[in-house]
């Protein structure tokens, strides 16, 4: 992307908060004042929620960019402020998880039950050799034993490296041998989609290519056959028989908390550090504001997997620090019916739902019928997270999840970012759909051209990051090179040929500003294509795509093209209703065409549209734009490993509709 992004669509829609959450939201306009005023004073506000052993001396140094450390000289215990505080305040049987497995049986987890469990893990690490600075893996299904061994690694200072339990060997081992774990922590498997999934035989194989591996803990889930080693350790056999005893000893705010790799788009993966102190500031402070959580009566549940960073912030150590009630729920959203997600918001009255946009789309693909069928009415804030939302998206949500009711939080951030950055708060902004808004108080976000100039309201360019945030990642383990070059040399004092001493945090995604100012995040910006000249974000082409009756999701990517240098190819699945055989096909593909550049213009109509059963998704949900553009370019596919399913690639191909219409 040489230039700045075009900005192509508008949003006249706006949603303002409803009057009795504005009237009692947790955080109101002010705050926005506030942090404007005195940013470090405002997330030393925030860093107060939190109970320290040992206050700190200084808010942050930033003495040495692009490394930070926050709440110096402080210190804490992340477990003990997630669980033992709430217990000696006198919420020992509230419930922390109400956990729901994919066949239908059920946990509850109190407050109590949560730190014996912790307490219990945290011995046994102790037993196992595990002192603080050592790092542990862990590689689970969606159970409850997943945060307690979280949890538990926190209390004794070792740190984490969650490895999402979809992953295969090499991914496994490459990490493992990455952060040089002592300890993996797992179990035989879990359900998904009606049957045991084994995790045993794939930590197994990582085991034997892993030196650095000590033990191996090993949960009882599925009751499955198992291979045994003497590095294997049941749970059931050494936690639960551990004493429910443990002292919480605090650690300095800057000890190293986990370690969670993103892959990016390219290259091995990257080891995101995260730190304690800054950390659970950000991620318990912007899970009260941005949800609006209520402890006492809301009863919150967000959808994604422990592996992922969702996961880390907003289960585990967001909610628990701020002493909520959640759901947990081990399985996917189809099983043992496409209703599941819905009996579950009715069974437990779930009052904040917490998803991403590709299951939202998901949703709307099996059609509105199937939440109908549900009450629904406990919900009042709906989150989003993960992708940009195309509008129609968020209008589906909004109508038939939030039944016009509910305000929706558009969420952006990052692995690296820790928590939130960039939202609406529910009680205080006018929200427009498929926007995320503006930044949260405490939060600098810009967009701005290749010489790092703010781009004017109305344009479009590169998302940064302009000043230190608490939950910032610190580095990239082993790597603070990697880490420079990656979100620091490409703007600002860390760039070759800057003459500026401010330091400027690159997101690596394209973003615009609307006529008030408000961002909307335009993708990655290595998807960005260039069309005869001209800076076109997929997020734009897919939007309008997804605006059309027909469409139920778009992915766009640019191919090589001699007469545009690339032009835009849409690959498109129609809903169900829809009839794509033979010319009412063709028809299709040329209202489609037209639609988009009746909706953007004629420079982002497609050059073709492949009409699709399914679209190539990253195990987290992104879509894979990269695949798609080797066969729009009739290349033989790349790396197909991070596919969640291998199977989608053949149906493209094989079920593609080129339908190639020239004008
Ligand atoms: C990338 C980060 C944040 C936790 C889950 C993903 C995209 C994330 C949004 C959003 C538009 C979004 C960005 C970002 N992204 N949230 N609300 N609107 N895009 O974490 O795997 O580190 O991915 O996800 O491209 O850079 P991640």
């Amino acid at each position: 992307m040489s230039e700045t992004l075009e900005n192509l669509s508008s949003e006249t829609r706006q949603f303002p908060p409803p009057e009795a959450l504005a009237a009692a939201a947790n955080v109101k306009a002010e705050a926005y004042e506030e942090a404007k005023a005195d940013r470090l004073a405002f997330w030393a506000e925030q860093a107060d929620r939190l109970t320290w052993a040992k206050k700190w001396d200084q808010v942050l140094d930033w003495s040495n960019p692009p490394f930070a450390k926050w709440f110096i000289g402080g210190e804490l215990n992340i477990a003990y402020n997630c669980v033992d505080r709430h217990v000696e305040a006198g919420r020992g049987d509230k419930v922390a998880i109400h956990w729901e497995g994919e066949p239908g049986d059920t946990r509850t987890i109190t407050y109590a039950e949560l730190l014996k469990q912790v307490s219990q893990a945290a011995n046994t690490l102790t037993d196992l050799g595990i002192t603080a600075g050592d790092r542990v893996a862990i590689y689970m299904p969606m159970i409850p034993e997943a945060a307690v061994a979280m949890l538990a690694c926190a209390r004794v200072g070792a740190t984490h490296s969650v490895v999402f339990g979809g992953f295969s060997v090499d991914a496994l081992s490459t990490r493992i041998a990455d952060a040089e774990a002592k300890l993996v922590i797992t179990a035989d498997g879990g359900y998904r989609r009606g049957k045991p999934s084994a995790l045993k035989p794939t930590v197994d194989e990582a085991v034997a290519k892993s030196p650095s591996i000590e033990n191996v803990l090993v949960v009882r889930r599925t009751g499955q056959d198992v291979a045994w080693t003497d590095k294997d350790k049941w749970w059931h056999e050494t936690v639960e028989q551990a004493s429910p005893e443990h002292e919480a000893q605090a650690f300095d705010a800057e000890h190293p908390l986990f370690i969670l790799y993103t892959s990016g788009t390219t290259g091995k993966p990257k080891g995101i550090l995260h730190t304690t102190g800054g950390y659970l500031t950000q991620v318990s402070y912007t899970h009260n504001a941005v949800f609006d959580l209520k402890p006492e009566t809301d009863v919150y549940w967000c959808t994604a997997d422990i592996g992922w960073v969702t996961g880390h912030s907003y289960i585990v150590y967001g909610p628990l620090s701020n002493g909520a009630t959640q759901v947990m729920y081990e399985g996917t959203p189809d099983t043992p019916g496409r209703d599941r997600f819905w009996q579950i918001v009715d069974k437990y009255k779930v009052s904040i739902l917490y998803t991403a946009p590709t299951l939202i789309r998901t949703m709307m693909k099996w059609g509105d019928d199937i939440p109908a069928g549900y009450d629904l009415s406990s919900l009042r804030v709906l989150g989003s997270v993960g992708e940009p939302i195309n509008p129609e998206a968020w209008m589906w949500y909004r109508e038939n999840i939030g039944r016009n009711r509910t305000p929706i939080v558009d969420t952006w951030w990052q692995t690296e970012t820790g928590g939130v950055m960039i939202s609406p708060l529910p009680g205080v902004t006018a929200t427009k759909p498929g926007s995320a808004m503006t930044p949260l108080p405490g939060i600098t976000a810009d967009v701005v051209d290749d010489q790092a100039q703010s781009v004017p309201n109305g344009g479009g360019g590169f998302l940064v990051l302009r000043d230190p945030w608490p939950s910032m990642l610190r580095t990239i383990w082993g790597d603070d090179k990697r880490f420079l070059d990656t979100y620091w040399s490409r703007f600002g004092a860390g760039a070759d040929s800057s003459s500026s001493d401010e330091w400027i945090y690159f997101a690596g995604d394209g973003a615009k500003k609307d006529e008030d100012g408000a961002l909307w995040l335009l993708g990655r910006v290595d998807d960005v294509m260039l069309v005869s000249g001209h800076n076109i974000s997929t997020t734009e082409v897919e939007s309008a795509l997804v605006s059309h009756p027909s469409v139920a999701e778009s992915a766009v990517v640019g191919a090589t093209d001699p007469t545009t240098g690339q032009a835009i190819v849409a690959f498109v699945i129609p809903r169900g209703n829809v009839d794509t055989e033979g010319d009412a096909g063709e028809q299709l593909n040329v209202d489609l065409r037209n639609h988009v550049a009746k909706t953007l213009g004629p420079i982002a109509k497609p050059r073709q549209i492949m009409l699709v059963p399914e679209l190539p998704k990253t195990r987290s949900g992104k879509i894979m734009r990269r695949l798609l553009k080797d066969v729009a370019e009739n290349r033989s596919l790349g790396d197909v490993t991070t596919l969640q399913d291998s199977a989608v690639m053949d149906l493209i191909s094989k079920g593609m509709n080129t339908g190639k219409s020239e004008d």
